[in-house]
């Protein structure tokens, strides 16, 4: 059957998948009360559409740290993809750069990144999780600049992994025939089987549990790359990102997969962005799964928005056919939206565009 919309690859890769794989990409953390509130959240934001203007051309190109871009939707980092399909983030890069948006690639890849740089042209973000060993970072963070990567997504809500019961329940592991790409001629591209899920055992070992914002501040020192702090969900922490030097926001719960009962990123993006003053672009990631959620976030003051489940998922349906097709329907989908609010570019795209719960306890007076 035809798939009509993002979500529609989830059950496909369900059925495709091992059934410790497809759990390693669906799971949230705990109780999985904020995976289901990324979602629910969008669905309780509304539309004040606007009639009656002209929308027989749309305008959705925008400019993320000076790269111009097809759409103000771009690719997350989502770990170890060559479990999906064995083209993997090969895959993924070419159909983001065909679709002339940004890939973000994982530190955890099935590909390094001179692999994914040697798929062709495209802006591309590298994802770091800071190891313990320092020497190793600053290696990765030279290799990926090397390799012509345009950014850092620095991720910051990872100190040690969440608990995810279906990893636990699984002993979820690396595949023994893949390897963490970026990390295989520093002898850590393996992952040992655990009592536990292998990747909390993976991260509990290598991953430097005392980051902080001076290591943000340490990051500028080695790279020339604009860093993007990656997990931010309160209006403090985005005041202390842009104090530390940072170049742009990303509001995120890790896809609701780090601390379970966090608000949904579509519901802290308001005070982060009021926060950020504008000094500095704020992004959004979890449960973007149609043009109109793209529309809410841009119109609570987005930059852009990132998708991670809905990558793997289409992955594996179809491999690089599925993630172009997703990146097609979301774009299809918000070009739409658009049309039917009344906007033809995204500045044309504001608060008024929509009402939110809180909105609702207020006076209208803002109108
Ligand atoms: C992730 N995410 C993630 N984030 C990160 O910084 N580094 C990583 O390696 C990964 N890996 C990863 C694997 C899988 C399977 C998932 C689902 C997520 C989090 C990711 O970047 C993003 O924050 C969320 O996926 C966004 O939510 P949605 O779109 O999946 O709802």
């Amino acid at each position: 059957m035809e798939v009509t919309n993002v979500m529609e690859y989830e059950a496909i890769a369900k059925q495709k998948l091992p059934k410790m794989v497809f759990d390693y990409y669906a799971s949230g953390a705990e109780d999985q009360w904020t995976l289901k509130e990324n979602r629910e959240a969008f669905s309780r934001i509304l539309f004040r559409p606007r009639i009656l203007i002209d929308v027989s051309k749309i305008d959705m190109t925008t400019t993320v740290l000076g790269f111009k871009i097809s759409m103000p939707i771009m690719i997350a980092p989502t770990a170890m993809q060559k479990m999906a399909h064995p083209d993997g983030e090969y895959a993924t890069a070419r159909a983001a750069s065909a679709a002339n948006t940004i890939m973000t690639l994982s530190s955890w890849a099935t590909s390094s990144v001179e692999e994914v740089a040697s798929t062709g042209p495209g802006i591309r973000f590298f994802q770091l999780y800071v190891y313990k060993d320092r020497n190793v970072v600053a290696q990765l963070v030279r290799r990926a600049e090397r390799a012509g990567f345009k950014a850092i997504a620095l991720t910051v809500d990872t100190p040690r992994l969440g608990r995810r019961e279906a990893d636990i329940k699984n002993r979820f592991v690396l595949p023994p025939f893949l390897t963490l790409k970026n990390f295989e001629g520093l002898d850590l591209g393996k992952m040992d089987k655990s009592n536990d899920s292998g990747l909390a055992s993976y991260v509990a070992g290598q991953i430097d549990r005392s980051l902080s914002w001076k290591d943000v501040k340490w990051l500028q020192t080695i790279t020339s790359m604009p860093i993007l702090v990656k997990g931010v969900l309160t209006a403090e922490d985005a005041r202390l990102a842009v104090q530390s030097g940072a170049a742009g926001i990303i509001v995120s719960n890790h896809g609701a997969r780090q601390l379970d009962y966090v608000p949904a990123t579509i519901s802290a993006l308001e005070e982060v962005v009021k926060a950020a003053q504008g000094r500095i672009p704020v992004f959004l990631d979890g449960g973007v799964r149609r043009g109109t959620d793209v529309f809410k976030a841009l119109a609570l003051g987005a930059s852009g928005v990132f998708i991670g489940r809905p990558v793997v998922f289409s992955l594996a349906a179809e491999g690089e056919a599925g993630v172009r097709k997703v990146l097609q329907m979301l774009r299809d989908e918000f070009e739409l939206t658009m049309a039917l609010s009344g906007c033809t570019s995204l500045k044309d795209i504001t608060r008024n565009h929509i009402i939110t719960e809180s909105d609702k306890y207020r006076t209208v007076s803002r109108l």
